[in-house]
């Protein structure tokens, strides 16, 4: 093996002094470091049964919160963002919102679906994972608290009677929120259910119930 030339160690010479004596920092440069992220990223994960690289990638209102990196979006760029999301919400085609909170606590407890292993992206292999950013029925002790407590949801929201205007419009708005929940918060951390077909029209209807229906035990 031949060593580095003459010239090659005076040229190495040359730039050690150059850094000693100049140590400049450059400037952050956001755009290099969103491009080195996102070059980390895509040699970080490959295609795996049902879970996909292009998983990784944002919509424009996803991109839009990354970029902000935490501090609130400028009102007229949040309420654009709510208003590109509300427009994608399909209400239930019978009209029916509530089907049965059983099957809907079920789904709440499960945070399967998604994963590389699962035969297909059939939504109905997906659970919800609600416990784990909220309180809901009260037989379940471990929750997480990322969302608000959802236990006494009618009462809390004032909607206890089942015929007044509160509660028809906390059904409307919860179908919307579970549905796409940057429909009503720009910048949510809560998965868009419906928008992102996790979760089919039954198994929202089931959380809706779970939620909503006055004989559920997050209402008793
Ligand atoms: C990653 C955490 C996370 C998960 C998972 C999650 N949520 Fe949320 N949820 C939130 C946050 C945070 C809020 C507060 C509003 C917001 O930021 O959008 C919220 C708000 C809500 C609200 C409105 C509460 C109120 O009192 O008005 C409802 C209803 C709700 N979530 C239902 C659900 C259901 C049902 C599921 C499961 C299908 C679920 N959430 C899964 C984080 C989550």
């Amino acid at each position: 093996m031949k060593g580095p030339s003459v010239r090659t160690s005076k040229l190495l010479a040359v730039a050690a002094l150059a850094a000693i004596a100049g140590c400049t920092t450059p400037a952050p440069d956001p755009g290099a470091d969103e491009a080195a992220f996102k070059q980390m990223m895509a040699s970080s994960f490959r295609d795996k049964g049902i879970a996909r690289v292009e998983r990784l990638q944002q919509d424009e209102s996803d991109a839009a919160c990354s970029r902000a990196g935490g501090a609130p979006l400028p009102e007229a760029q949040a309420l654009a963002i709510r208003d590109q999301n509300r427009a994608t919400v399909k209400m239930p085609a019978d009209g029916r919102f509530l089907g049965d909170w059983r099957a809907g606590e079920k789904l709440a407890q499960s945070g399967k679906g998604m994963s590389w292993s699962d035969a297909s992206t059939a939504t109905r292999e997906n659970g919800g994972s609600c416990y784990n950013c909220h309180q809901i029925g009260p037989q379940e002790i471990a929750y997480g608290t990322i969302g608000p407590s959802l236990f006494h949801y009618l009462a809390n929201h004032e909607a206890s009677d089942p015929q007044g205007a509160a509660a028809r419009r906390l059904v409307q708005v919860t179908w919307i929120r579970l549905y796409n929940a940057k429909a009503l918060n720009a910048c949510s951390v809560m998965p868009r259910f419906g928008h992102a077909g996790l979760l089919d029209e039954k198994q929202l209807k089931d959380l809706m119930a779970l939620l909503l229906d006055p004989d559920s035990p997050v209402n008793r």
